[in-house]
C-alpha cells in the first residue's frame, strides 16, 4: 500500500496543507465540539482580557488531526495578540530558543508543536521563562564565560503533543491550563464535514455528510480529507451531488470500512490474531510484522482502536478483542478479552 491510498498519513501532502488553512476555524464560535475545552477557554481568555494581561500557558495533548494547532491559533486570535509558531524538533539548541524568546512581543503567543521532543538543554531554558519571564543567557566561552539574567516580555506558551506520556513532569507543572482533546462524536463530525462542503462548494446533503463522518474515526482530519476524495468519485461518476449513495460508493473504492478502518488497522488485527494468536504482543513485534513505523502505529492507530475496543492493552502487550475478532470474521476464543464498555 503506497502512502496516497493510506487514509491516515501522518504528513500532509502538499495541496492539503493549504486546504487545512481554508477549513481551520478560526475563532472559538466556528469551532465545533471539544465544548468543556472551548467553554473554559472562553472565561480564561475573557478573565485574561480583562485583566490586560496574557493568558496562562496552555498544553493540549490528544491523538493527530483532532484540532490542537487549531486551537492554538485560535486562542491567539482571541486573545488579539500575534502567534510564532515552532516545534520541538525545531528547536534543536537552547540558543535558537533564547533567540525566538528574546524577540517576542509582549502578549505574544509562542506555540510549540510536538513540545514532547524538546531537548533537556531546551527544556532548561524553557522552566524559568515560562515561571519568571526570565532566562539566564551564557555569554562568552570559558573562564571569561559569564551568566547574565534576561527579563522577558510576559507571553503565552501553547505547547501541543499527541504523546502526553512523554512530558517530563517538571515541564507539565507549568501549564496553568491543560486540555486533553478527544475523538468526536459522529454527530460533531457532520457539522464538520457539512461546514468543510460548504467552504469548498460541494452539494453535500445530511446522509451523505453522516455517512462520510461515520467512517472518520472521530478525527476532523480524516473527515476533511474523505469529503474531498469521495466528491472527485462522485464528480468524475457525472453526479453534482454528494449524497448517500455517493459517500457509500466513494468510500467503498476507498476501502474504508464502516468503522473506519483502512487496511493497516485491518492488517494490525489480522496480525495479531493470526500470527500471535490474539496477544498478547509487543508494539515492536507487531509494528514488524505489518511493516510499519512503531511511532506510526502508536500515534494514529492505536488510539482510535483501543477507544472502539478492537484492542486492549496490558502489561504484557497488547492483546485483540472479542470484537476485533467478530470485525474480521472469525469466533473469538473463549480467552479473548471482551469490549470495553
Ligand atoms: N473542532 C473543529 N471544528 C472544525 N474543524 C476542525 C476542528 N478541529 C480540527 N478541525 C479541522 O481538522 C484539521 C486538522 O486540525 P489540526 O491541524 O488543528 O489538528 P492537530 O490536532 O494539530 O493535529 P496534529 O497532531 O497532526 O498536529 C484542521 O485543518 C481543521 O480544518
Ligand atoms: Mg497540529
Amino acid at each position: 500500500m503506497s502512502d496516497g491510498d493510506r487514509l491516515l498519513s501522518g504528513a500532509l501532502e502538499a495541496d492539503e496543507a493549504g486546504l487545512e488553512q481554508t477549513l481551520r476555524p478560526r475563532v472559538l464560535d466556528e469551532y465545533v465540539g471539544q465544548e468543556k475545552i472551548v467553554a473554559n477557554l472562553r472565561v480564561f481568555i475573557q478573565a485574561a482580557r480583562e485583566r490586560g494581561e496574557p493568558l496562562d500557558h496552555v498544553l493540549l495533548f490528544g491523538p493527530p488531526g483532532l484540532g490542537k494547532t487549531t486551537l492554538a491559533h485560535i486562542v491567539a486570535r482571541e486573545m488579539g495578540a500575534p502567534l510564532r509558531s515552532t516545534s520541538g524538533p525545531a528547536l534543536e539548541r537552547a540558543g535558537d530558543l533564547a533567540a525566538i524568546l528574546t524577540n517576542l512581543e509582549p502578549g505574544e503567543v509562542l506555540f510549540v508543536d510536538e513540545i514532547h521532543r524538546l531537548g533537556p538543554a531546551v527544556e532548561e531554558i524553557l522552566y524559568p521563562a515560562l515561571e519568571d519571564f526570565q532566562i539566564d543567557l551564557v555569554l562568552g566561552q570559558g573562564p571569561a564565560a559569564r551568566t547574565v539574567k534576561l527579563t522577558l516580555p510576559r507571553f503565552t506558551l501553547v505547547g501541543a503533543t499527541t504523546r502526553a506520556g512523554l512530558i517530563s513532569s517538571p515541564l507539565r507543572a507549568r501549564f496553568g491550563i491543560v486540555h486533553r482533546l478527544d475523538f468526536y462524536p459522529p454527530s460533531e463530525l457532520t457539522r464538520i464535514v457539512r461546514r468543510s462542503a460548504g467552504l469548498l462548494g460541494i452539494d453535500a446533503d445530511e446522509a451523505g455528510a453522516e455517512e462520510i463522518a461515520r467512517r472518520s474515526r472521530g478525527t476532523p482530519r480524516i473527515a476533511n480529507r474523505l469529503l474531498r476524495r469521495v466528491r472527485d468519485f462522485a464528480q468524475v461518476d457525472g453526479s453534482a451531488r454528494l449524497d448517500l449513495a455517493a459517500a457509500r460508493r466513494g468510500l467503498g473504492l476507498l476501502e474504508v470500512d464502516e468503522h473506519g478502518f483502512d487496511e493497516l488497522d485491518r492488517k494490525i488485527l489480522g496480525t495479531l490474531i493470526e500470527v500471535y494468536g490474539g496477544g498478547p504482543a509487543g508494539i515492536q513485534a507487531i509494528a514488524a510484522a505489518v511493516g510499519e513505523d512503531r511511532g506510526t502505529i502508536e500515534d494514529l492507530y492505536e488510539p482510535y482502536l483501543l477507544q472502539e475496543g478492537f484492542l486492549q492493552r496490558t502489561p504484557r502487550g497488547r492483546m485483540a478483542t472479542r470484537r476485533a475478532y467478530e470485525h474480521l470474521g472469525r469466533t473469538p476464543p473463549a480467552g479473548a478479552p471482551g469490549q470495553l464498555f
